[in-house]
């Protein structure tokens, strides 16, 4: 399928090509060496494949879009009172992001709910950014969304931790290297919900669903809907930039790479840049993003590194990282008081 991009034909640093095919990596599968080869050619590739029969049932899938559905379409007063906090738990509204500054007139044009790991408010750990307690929508207007999507967050988890030992074989390491305490044992995990609205993106003129960018963790797992949205640049470096839409799956997990692994794997496995585009339909989606600790330190893995290929990167510790990313790309929120006062 022949796909053309929705700029007005000025837009001269981007391309746009028919859909790609991806590996399918099926985790219940008995090949284990299969998918390991099948995992680290799309891992080379174009750091982007599917993740079949994962073991989250499609009811609870449905479920979670549904749910999905409902909180977006409250009236904004009442996703007001569920605002993002200062721990990045939250509704951010449209335009509370913006992935790609240099590129974008005004922030994503899209909707989003963070939901992290529960930690009460008397945990030391809560004294950390990104640790707290999680803010949920009243249960008398939604009932029963907090029940789903903390299931959600804890099955999406073990699916990530399967995938992480197929990545972890891919690297010639032990399957459980990131199963380690300060990397899978303890994540910073983040489910975000995210509502496109129905409107159609014009690259040409610096608007976007989302901007072009990398996400910042281990790997994302993606849930769409069936609406063309999400590209990807498989070669991040090069210019004109090529972009090439990713086929939505029913019941399966677009997964893609972030840039804790590239550091990791010293640039063997590169975090996969991407964006969405509106088409002029409403497009749910549902990300969750698989992140280390807080503390955990991010250094070259032994086995991708050598004389002749020395690290590329200094070591970093995964919340500073996040932490200024998160800085650069959410608008302060001083600026909803002052919108409120
Ligand atoms: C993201 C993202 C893609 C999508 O939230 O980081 O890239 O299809 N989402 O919503
Ligand atoms: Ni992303």
């Amino acid at each position: 399928m022949e796909k053309k991009q929705s700029g007005t034909g000025t837009d001269t640093d981007s391309v746009t090509k028919k859909v790609p095919f991806l590996n399918r990596i099926d985790l219940s599968s008995p090949d284990i060496h299969q998918s390991v080869s099948l995992l680290k050619q799309a891992c080379l590739d174009s750091g982007i494949f599917y993740v079949i029969n994962h073991g989250i049932s499609e009811e609870l899938m449905e479920e979670v879009f549904e749910q999905n559905k409902k909180f977006f379409g409250l009236p904004l007063s009442e996703k007001m009172k569920v605002l993002r906090n200062e721990k990045h738990r939250g509704y951010t509204p449209l335009f509370d992001e913006i992935l790609d500054p240099d590129n974008q007139v005004h922030g994503d044009l899209k909707e989003g709910y963070y939901i992290g790991v529960e930690v009460p408010e008397d945990d030391p750990k809560a004294e950390k950014t990104f640790y707290g307690p999680n803010v949920w929508p009243s249960d008398d207007i939604l009932p029963g969304w907090r029940h789903t999507m903390e299931k959600y967050h804890l099955e999406a988890l073990e699916v990530a931790r399967a995938i992480a030992r197929i990545i972890a074989l891919a690297l010639d390491l032990e399957a459980d290297f990131f199963d380690k305490p300060e990397i899978l044992g303890q994540p910073l995990a983040f489910l975000r919900l995210l509502k496109y609205p129905g409107q159609i993106s014009d690259p040409s003129n610096g608007l976007y669903g989302a901007g072009a960018h990398t996400d910042y963790g281990l790997i994302t797992l993606l849930a769409t809907d069936d609406v063309y949205g999400l590209q990807i640049c498989k070669d991040k470096y090069a210019q004109p930039q090529v972009w090439e839409f990713i086929a939505p799956l029913k019941g399966a997990f677009i997964v893609n790479l972030g840039d804790m692994l590239e550091r990791w794997s010293n640039c063997l496995f590169k975090s996969t840049l991407h964006r969405v585009l509106g088409n002029g339909q409403e497009r749910y989606s549902i990300a969750y993003f698989v992140e280390p600790s807080y503390d955990c330190l991010v250094e070259c893995l032994p086995t991708c590194k050598s004389a002749k290929n020395p690290p590329k990167f200094p070591p970093v510790m995964y919340g500073d990282y996040l932490g200024q990313r998160y800085k650069d790309t959410h608008i302060d929120l001083n600026v909803y008081n002052e919108l409120q006062s």
